[in-house]
């Protein structure tokens, strides 16, 4: 079910302006402009031509292919979550179109239908909890679609265990008992209990502890490898270099990158002059790059630089104990030249 954005732009001021607007209407109707005639649409304002904030997006397009792992990623304000929310119908473009398994989301039921199936997690899930026990958390969202108990039940211990929490161990408790990794795990599987084939992700390791943002990420890795389409907004660079089939940049909510992973990160200049910056392996490739060593793979991780490095080291020393055992022969020689003419 691929979700298509076809210049998709959004103002969150669009119920000012459109009230703004009607006043204006009115006034002029009161004055009785003869060149205004009723119901004449006013003119929209060009982009650029009101505060950068009011336009939260631009004419984005770019399409969240079946099965893939896109990347989000932009500066703080640069239109993330606002392009998250568009993706099951939550916000509705000022315009462009966004098309989710053929239907235009526009259209409400369109809307309602696709959010079955593109479940978003929200940035902090957990502060969105609020049931007394786990299991009725989780259930809320089954329950709403008309699922009896037990089925809404059954799913949701499917959940908990999709999301490796131990159904028999928390489901009676509070969500409030929990850590806060367990906490946002449980708010993930709410969304999960849907059984969606797209998850939308905002940030989800932002605030947690070392241990809890490796295991959300090996979470979200291991929900895509099973199958599941993943759009996903961060700010870690090596984060989304790691999972990403494809990392789209945003830029004051423009597309300013699209590619994979490779494509963007080998562009660190440009990343640069927006805020942003490329994995922190990739940079120390490049500065090392930059000093001589030769590094020919376009993008490197930690595991993979140190390997590069150490291979190069290798191959030196060994060259190294080559060329001392050629220097060792040659004075070998010489000394048996000279035994020989001693
Ligand atoms: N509810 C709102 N009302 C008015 N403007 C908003 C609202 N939410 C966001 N904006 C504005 O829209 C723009 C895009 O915001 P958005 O939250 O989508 O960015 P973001 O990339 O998710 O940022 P962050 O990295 O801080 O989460 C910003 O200029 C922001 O100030
Ligand atoms: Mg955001």
């Amino acid at each position: 079910m691929p979700i298509v954005f076809d210049q998709v732009s959004y103002s969150y001021d669009e119920k000012a302006e459109a009230s703004r607007r009607r006043g204006i209407m009115a006034r002029i109707r009161k004055e009785n402009r003869a060149d205004v005639q009723d119901g004449a649409p006013p003119e929209k304002p060009a982009w650029g031509s009101t505060a950068h904030q009011a336009w939260a997006l631009r004419d984005v397009s770019f399409t969240l292919e079946d099965g893939e792992f896109l990347g989000l990623c932009g500066h703080t304000g640069s239109g993330k979550s606002t392009l998250i929310q568009h993706t099951n119908g939550l916000l509705h473009p000022t315009g462009g179109r966004v098309i989710s398994d053929g239907a235009d989301l526009s259209d409400r039921r369109a809307a309602q239908r696709c959010r079955f199936d593109t479940g978003i997690v929200f940035q902090y899930p957990e502060h969105q909890l609020f049931a007394e026990t786990v299991l009725a958390d989780v259930s809320f969202g089954p329950r709403n679609l008309g699922l009896s108990d037990e089925e809404a039940v059954e799913r949701s211990l499917e959940a908990l265990r999709a999301v490796e929490l131990d159904a028999n161990g928390i489901a009676d408790k509070s969500p409030f008992e929990l850590s806060g990794g367990q906490q946002r795990r449980v708010a993930l599987a709410g969304v999960i209990a849907m059984r969606p084939s797209v998850l939308v992700l905002d940030e989800p390791a932002a605030g947690l502890d070392p241990r809890a943002r490796a295991e959300m990420l090996r979470l979200v890795d291991r929900l895509h490898h099973e199958g599941m389409t993943v759009l996903m907004a961060s700010h870690n660079m090596d984060d989304l270099a790691r999972l990403s089939d494809r990392i789209l940049v945003l830029n004051r909510g423009s597309v300013f990158m699209l590619g994979t992973p490779e494509e963007v990160f080998s562009r660190g200049d440009e990343l640069r002059s927006i805020g942003l910056d490329a994995p922190f392996a990739q940079n120390i490739a490049d500065s090392l790059r930059a000093r001589g060593i030769p590094l020919d793979r376009k993008l490197y991780d930690i595991e993979s630089l140190a390997s590069a490095l150490s291979e190069q080291y290798r191959a030196r020393n060994c060259d190294g104990r080559a060329e001392g055992k050629d220097a060792e022969g040659a004075s070998g020689n010489n000394r048996s030249d000279g035994t020989h003419h001693a």
